[in-house]
């Protein structure tokens, strides 16, 4: 099949490189040309487990293409994906500006029936939209179908996720679209449900709000833990033991982070205001999770009257291990409450320092780790990184001016650093 993927994002870009090692004809369109020239050249723009290879694999092969060139690419595949960013406005609510524009390229360059597939995360409704649009815009109808097909992959392991889905929703009302769905997700193995595409919409909003709010659950408890003695870790296995919760997914922490969560629990707020219904339970993961990030700080501010002068090491800047993506990461929040605040703030991450130095330039960022931790008077763990698990404790112990680590990630228990004499606080013991 001739497929089209407009957007060389996380999705975007996985979803070309999987169908197209399927053996489709993929073209693979974005505006960004710095991005495309990367592509062309073998380059991935963004970190991801065995992106490099397949990226390779598949220019090898000939099955990819990399274009900023939308026009032929509408005019020449059957199949097109839209996976362009839908990302926040400043109030919460969704910007479909990049999704309007693909809209209008369609409207203007469609000349043979094409299979328009949603892949990015959108307000329930907008596959209605999009159709009503292009028909508005003069697309005849035998010209196109719409179809909501939401993607669920995490960073880090987003090519596995996508090939071994847990479930693949395909909301689309069209007999002539399905037959082609199947062509394209016959050959996965994953559990297709069919359905209309407000539900498929929503599905997706809905299981990222049920996910954060897992976290900011637990997160909860760890905090009566830390006023109790009772241990969180036990509770959350103990809990997790039930088959109706599971284990899964289930850790306490400085908070969740990432494209994802904080964008899509905000949206899915104000989705529902916009039908007059308060989702409480999703608000209130929303506000656990600020607070949450914050905690590392409010700890700080209790142990010293003085932030000034005090140098506080950030170990790990991205929003979990395995990718170089720092968007709404809880580090953010804690290295600019901390700037603000007077302390000088040195960040150590094995990949994610160069997109953390655009967002917080202030803060100083290290190559080498235990140069960043020679001579501070805090640790603070954010993202739970293998080679932090290591963390040579003689090294702190003689080089920081206090040897003292608020482990947000509670990744350390196990080697118990107390018993060494380091101050160590953990989510849902001291902190
Ligand atoms: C998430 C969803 O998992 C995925 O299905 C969706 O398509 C996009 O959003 P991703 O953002 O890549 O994926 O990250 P994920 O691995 O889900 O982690 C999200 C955040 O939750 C991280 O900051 C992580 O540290 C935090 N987390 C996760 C916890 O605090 N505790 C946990 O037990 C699990």
């Amino acid at each position: 099949m001739k497929i089209s993927v407009i957007g060389a994002g996380y999705v975007g870009l996985i979803t070309a490189l999987v169908l197209a090692d399927m053996d489709h004809t993929v073209v693979c369109v974005d505006k960004d040309e710095l991005k495309i020239n990367k592509l062309n050249h073998r380059i991935p723009p963004i970190y991801e487990e065995g992106l490099e290879e397949l990226l390779d694999k598949c220019l090898n092969s000939k099955t990819i293409t990399f274009s900023t060139d939308i026009a032929t690419a509408i005019k020449t595949c059957d199949v097109l994906y839209i996976a362009v960013g839908t990302p926040a406005l400043e109030d919460g609510h969704v910007d479909m500006s990049q999704s309007n524009v693909i809209v209008d390229s369609l409207a203007k360059h469609l000349d043979h029936y094409a299979v328009i597939i949603n892949k990015s995360t959108v307000p329930i409704g907008t596959q209605k939209h999009i159709t009503q649009t292009l028909l508005e815009k003069g697309v005849s109808k035998e010209l196109f179908d719409v179809v909501s097909n939401p993607e669920f992959l995490r960073e880090g392991k987003a090519i596995h996720d996508f090939k071994y889905a847990d479930r693949i929703v395909l909301g689309c009302e069209s007999d002539k679209a399905k037959a082609i769905l199947k062509q394209i997700y016959d050959p996965f193995v994953s559990p297709k449900i069919y359905t209309t595409p407000e539900t498929s919409e929503l599905i997706k909003y809905a299981a990222n709000a049920f996910l954060a709010t897992k976290i900011s659950f637990i997160n909860d408890i760890a905090n009566l833990c830390s006023k109790t003695h009772a241990d969180i870790a036990v509770i959350a296995y103990a809990l997790g033991l039930d088959h109706r919760i599971s284990p899964e997914f289930f850790k306490a922490g400085i908070g969740y982070g990432g494209s994802c969560f904080p964008k899509d629990t905000r949206a899915l707020v104000k989705i529902a205001e916009h039908y007059e219904i308060q989702l409480k339970i999703v608000q209130s993961a929303i506000e656990i999770n600020e607070s949450q990030k914050l905690k590392p700080v409010k700890l700080l501010l209790n142990h010293w009257e003085e932030m000034e002068g005090k140098i506080v090491t950030i170990l790990g800047v991205t929003f979990k291990p395995e990718t170089d993506d720092v968007r709404d990461a809880p580090s953010i929040a804690i290295i600019n409450k901390l700037i603000e605040l007077g302390a000088q703030v040195r960040v150590y991450d094995p990949i994610g320092n160069k997109n953390a130095q655009k967002i917080c330039p202030k803060a100083q960022y290290f190559e080498e780790l235990y140069h960043s931790i020679d001579g501070a008077h805090c640790l603070i763990l954010c993202t739970e990184w293998e080679e932090f698990h290591d963390l040579d404790f003689r090294f702190i112990l003689k080089h920081m001016r206090i040897p003292m680590i608020i482990d947000g990630r509670n990744f350390l228990t196990d080697r118990d650093p107390e018993d060494d004499g380091i101050l160590y606080f953990t989510v849902g013991g001291s902190i």
